[in-house]
């Protein structure tokens, strides 16, 4: 974990209310991976204090890395007072970023088929987690969902080996539903299954992969709200619906395996 000012390099809206940041890093992230998030003041830093105080929790959208540079990328949705502060920010701003943090997926390389599922913004992580699992030999299919098609990570972006799937609730783009129906037909190609998106997504998608492939895992990237990302503030305490332990997004997370949060 490593705090530093982190330069800007461009900030452009890719996409409906969706951003896509690029910003020059450390070698601190040269080891880091996919589903590991980045905690980033959204205010001042110079200031006696930043308006809003709290760091946001982003997902690592990408990592460009070679012998010169590093260069981490973020993918947010402008949805309130620190997204819109960081949408005004331009080429040459300084951020203050806390990061690599938490744990992120961990596919099993031995397995081949990976299915990649994305509620809304959540697509995030699963940009890098798809280009990631090509480099080492998978073969990728990822369903992204929204409710329109603004909503919908352009597909042009992707690396071409990647099966993409898109999903809207009015049917603007691609099937017409929820992330739901596509996975339950894919399931039985998959070896392995990974998300990111809303809480009732994941039960819904736990719950078909318990009828349709128990044998087979589902890797779930949380949301929840951060106050510090590094495990003393317990702001992020999620309990599992099976009684379990108190799991910390931040620190056990943010990739909590669906049998842990629902048996
Ligand atoms: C590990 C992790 C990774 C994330 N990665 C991304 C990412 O890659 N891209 C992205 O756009 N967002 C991501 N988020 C969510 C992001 O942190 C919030 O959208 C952001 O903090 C909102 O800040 P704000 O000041 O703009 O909104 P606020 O003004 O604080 O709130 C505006 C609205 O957003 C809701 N909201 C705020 N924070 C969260 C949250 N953490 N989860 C769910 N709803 C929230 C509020 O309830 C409110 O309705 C991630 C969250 C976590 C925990
Ligand atoms: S955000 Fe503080 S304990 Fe997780």
């Amino acid at each position: 974990m490593n705090r530093s000012g982190l330069t800007i390099l461009d900030n452009i809206c890719l996409y409906g209310t969706t951003h896509l940041m690029w910003l020059r890093a450390g070698d601190a992230y040269r080891s880091a991976l996919p589903g590991q998030f980045m905690m980033v003041t959204c205010g001042d830093s110079e200031a006696s204090y930043p308006d809003p105080l709290l760091g946001r929790p982003m997902s690592i959208y990408g990592l460009d890395v070679n012998e010169d540079h590093v260069r981490v990328g973020i993918l947010y949705d402008v949805v309130g007072v620190g997204t819109r502060w960081l949408s005004r920010r331009s080429p040459g701003d300084v951020l203050e970023v806390l990061g690599p943090l938490g744990n992120g997926f961990e596919p099993d390389l031995g397995l081949r088929n990976m299915l990649l599922v994305g509620g809304g913004i959540g697509v995030a992580p699963l940009i890098w987690l798809s280009e990631w699992l090509v480099d080492r030999g998978a073969v990728v299919a990822l369903i992204a969902g929204a409710r329109s098609i603004e909503g919908i990570f352009p597909k042009e972006l992707l690396r071409p080996e990647v099966e993409f799937i898109s999903v809207t609730e009015d049917g603007s783009l691609g099937q017409k539903g929820l992330v739901t129906d596509p996975y339950r037909q894919l399931l039985s190609w998959s070896d392995q299954s990974f998300a990111c998106g809303p809480d009732p997504m994941f039960e819904a998608l736990h719950a078909i992969l318990l009828e349709v492939r128990p044998t087979t895992e589902l890797q779930a990237l949380l949301e929840a709200r951060m106050a510090c990302g590094f495990g003393v503030c317990y702001s992020c305490a999620v309990f599992p619906k099976t009684g379990g332990a108190v799991k910390l997004v931040c620190t056990d997370g943010p990739m909590i395996n669906s049998r842990t949060l629902y048996g």
